[in-house]
């Protein structure tokens, strides 16, 4: 960066810098981002998770179980998750850089023993007398929160660090093979659970894109099931981007699939 001599030429020289460098990158061909879409959905999932629990009624016995509930599947998928990273990414990101994932399985470490202490709570405030719920539920908020984050901040350092390693040593189809592998190791149930948090939170080009690729290489019904995630869910405006996206009537998707 140049120095001008004077704040206001510092400054003028600095944003040019900033947008010489922008155009730089916009020029670029964006890499394949392994971790963007289910960090995306793994976030909305703690977002949402924290602020149901925040706001329960101890007081409404359905109410409480509903949120628990949610709680351990959170807790279930972030556990999922991790052992999927472990196993699948960082396994060729050592293969290649070997080391260059130790701050992140040591991190991977720490949140399995917060996740088995977050649901013994959970259990905990479950269990616990109604006059009680209150404080119980409370403290399960705080330390939910604390989790929550700590996973923001590792998902970032995801994000960046290990998507440079990533793309230093993998071309885009190498990253795409083991994305797919993942995916194919995935149980039903929790396809459906992701689906659940990441197609509403991704945008209306990723969701556009992930259909159109469950249309083209997986069974009808899978393709079907998805949509009606995503008509249960999308607000109108992302609903209709879809079906247009996809050249489909914005009506009933039982309808769009039988019609199509
Ligand atoms: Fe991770």
């Amino acid at each position: 960066m140049a120095v001008t001599g004077n704040t206001h030429g510092f400054d003028q020289q600095d944003q040019q810098d900033q947008q010489d460098q922008q155009a730089q990158q916009a020029q670029q061909a964006p890499r394949f981002d392994i971790y963007a879409r289910i960090h995306k959905a793994l976030r909305a999932f703690m977002a949402d998770t924290l602020l149901r629990v925040g706001r329960t009624d101890t007081d409404d016995e359905a109410e409480l179980r509903g949120s628990l509930s949610q709680v351990r599947d959170l807790l279930s998928a972030c556990e999922q998750h991790l052992h999927k990273e472990n196993d699948y990414v960082h396994a060729a990101m050592e293969a290649r850089v070997p080391g260059s994932t130790t701050r992140i399985a040591h991190e991977h470490e720490a949140h399995m023993a917060e996740i088995r202490a977050l649901l013994a709570q959970t259990d905990r405030v479950a269990a616990t007398v109604p006059a009680a719920r209150a404080n119980a539920i409370r403290e399960l908020y705080r330390q939910l929160s604390l989790f929550v984050a700590e996973n923001y901040e590792h998902m970032h350092f995801e994000e960046t660090r290990h998507n440079a390693v990533l793309w230093a040593s993998h071309t885009d189809a190498e990253l795409l093979d083991v994305e797919n592998r993942i995916v194919a190791s995935l149980p039903q149930e929790t396809v459906g659970v992701i689906a659940r948090w990441m197609l509403p939170n991704v945008t209306p080009a990723e969701r556009a894109l992930m259909l159109a690729g469950i249309r083209d290489h997986a069974p009808a019904e899978a393709f079907t099931g998805l949509l009606d995630v995503c008509r249960t869910l999308l607000p109108m405006p992302d609903w209709m981007k879809l079906t247009r996206a996809l050249g489909l009537p914005a009506g009933p998707t039982q309808a769009i699939w039988a019609a199509g």
